[in-house]
């Protein structure tokens, strides 16, 4: 683990255009529920029934209820380090993006000024006849709500079966191709296609770097593994890859 760490630390210390594919571990800390492992989400609940376009046109107020639910949980959670360390690296290095499938919108909370989100926002809503978004200010009350044309909007977030946002994949794509280091944190790389980018990075030239407590079905390809927490690795990671810069004294 110690070499592990040191040898990572080595990798991104040199890296030119890195990146980084984060999933739901990334905010277990936060105190947000992850959704395959133990208290996940899709240990309680069915996908079908909320998460499907299927779902949401059998019952638009239950699959409402269920994203307000979500996200009254994540408003009342912080940022954790791990979000910070990756917040930092942005300044750090001289080409870093940040690629999420979460849509708990804790990357940008921490800092990050543009995350790619694959899966969308939990806070945003999208008409689906005009297109027209609109992100919550907490003032929002029950039912559907409705954009100014009078359309009903749906939560902007990726359901099973459904494409992934265009320029975000576009996005993701690109910086896994160009990248010369690629890190997955905190996801069990079961969704396609986010779980097909570290492959792609590597397959590009980018050495790989797995964050995980546990093995995971991108563990066997990953240059290195470095199993742990997030928001425990990732900080004493950045502070070995970049021990001369203090925090607020990179620009
Ligand atoms: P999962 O719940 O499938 O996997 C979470 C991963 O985080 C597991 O591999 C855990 O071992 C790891 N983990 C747990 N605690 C951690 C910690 N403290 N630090 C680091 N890692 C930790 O979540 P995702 O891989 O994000 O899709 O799931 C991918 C997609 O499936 C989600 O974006 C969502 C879901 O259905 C959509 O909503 C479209």
């Amino acid at each position: 683990m110690k070499e592990g760490i040191e040898g990572a630390a080595r990798l991104l210390g040199a890296a030119r255009r890195a990146a980084a594919l984060t999933g739901a571990g990334v905010s277990a800390e936060s105190g947000v529920p992850t959704f395959r492992g133990e208290g996940g989400l899709w240990r309680r609940y069915r996908a079908e029934d909320l998460a499907t376009p299927g779902a949401y046109a059998r019952d638009p107020e239950l699959v409402w209820e269920w994203y307000r639910h979500r996200r009254r949980l994540v408003a009342a959670c912080e940022p954790n380090a791990a979000h910070l360390a990756l917040a930092r690296l942005e300044r750090l290095l001289p080409s870093f993006t940040l690629i999420t499938q979460n849509v708990d919108g804790l990357h940008a909370r921490a800092g990050s000024r543009d995350p790619v989100e694959l899966h969308g926002n939990l806070f945003r809503a999208r008409c689906e006849s005009d297109g027209e978004t609109r992100t919550a200010d907490g003032s929002e009350g029950d039912g559907i709500p409705r954009c100014r044309a009078g359309h009903p909007m749906r939560p902007d977030v990726v359901w099973f079966g459904e494409m992934l946002p265009e320029e975000a994949l576009r996005r993701a794509h690109d910086a896994a191709v160009a990248a010369d280091l690629f890190l997955v944190v905190g996801t069990s790389a079961l969704v396609h296609p986010a779980a097909t980018l570290p492959v792609l990075a590597q397959q590009s030239g980018a050495r790989l770097v797995e964050i995980n407590p546990e093995e995971t079905g991108l563990s066997g390809y990953a240059d290195i593994s470095l199993r742990g927490k997030a928001a425990e690795i990732l900080p004493a990671l950045v502070e070995l890859a970049f021990p001369e810069a203090r925090e607020g004294g990179e620009g």
